[in-house]
């Protein structure tokens, strides 16, 4: 049986009271918390660094979180998360001179490596790294704002990425990261996501179990 995860985007959080506001998201249901790292150089707009993971740390949230590096270069980062208390990292293949070596940078600081495809990105940057990947992340928009509209022709990147992982009979997770809301959410899991990043689908309503409530049973239909 596949196991789901729901990843709320602090993203759409409210960060003057952040540590509440993930609190509050976890109790009513989170598994892990994604964290959009934006740098108004890879992408046109900027959000915090690892000194806001620290804080989250610092305040006694002891659930995953799930760092999405878009930012240009990568590795300074990687290793300034991984110290701050990240414990996935996933960063933009085109966005690291040497990929593999980035890959093995968050390996050798203790946490789980992710590569990032936006819907344009093609697919081959997966050739030779399967084995250094704990999950593929997949934009269902393009990077750097949320409360976007989810792009359907990702559904078809979606399952070329399943069979790609299929293939390979490595248990990676399939994580996808843009305009997940209830209604899609079933038809993004057939597609072969296991890990959902919703941000703006949580954040933006005052009832966040409601929310997560009817996105599990949508899985489990
Ligand atoms: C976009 C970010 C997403 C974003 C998702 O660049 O990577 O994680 O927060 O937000 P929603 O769920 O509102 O589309
Ligand atoms: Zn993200």
């Amino acid at each position: 049986m596949t196991t789901f995860t729901i990843a709320p985007s602090i993203l759409s959080a409210d960060f003057a009271r952040l540590g509440e506001d993930v609190e509050k998201v976890l109790a009513a249901g989170a598994d892990i918390i994604h964290f959009d790292v934006m740098d108004n150089h890879y992408v046109p707009n900027l959000t915090f660094g690892p000194m806001i993971c620290q804080a989250l740390r610092d305040y006694g949230i002891t659930a995953p979180i799930d760092v999405h590096l878009m930012v240009k270069p990568v590795n300074d980062l990687i290793e300034q998360f991984a110290d701050a208390g990240a414990t996935y990292i996933s960063f933009h293949p085109e966005a690291s001179e040497h990929i593999d070596r980035s890959l093995q940078l968050i390996a050798d600081k203790g946490c789980k490596a992710g590569l990032v495809f936006n819907p344009a990105t093609p697919l081959h940057y997966l050739d030779h790294v399967m084995d250094r990947l704990h999950h593929i992340l997949v934009m269902s928009v393009n990077p750097g704002f949320g409360g976007q509209s989810f792009i359907h022709s990702t559904l078809d990147k979606l399952r070329l990425v399943r069979q790609r992982v299929r293939e390979s009979g490595r248990d990676i997770r399939i994580e996808i990261d843009g305009g997940v809301k209830v209604d899609n959410i079933r038809a993004i899991a057939d597609a072969g996501a296991d890990m959902f990043v919703a941000g703006s689908a949580i954040f933006n309503q005052p009832d966040y179990k409601h929310v997560i409530d009817q996105m599990r049973k949508e899985l489990a239909a």
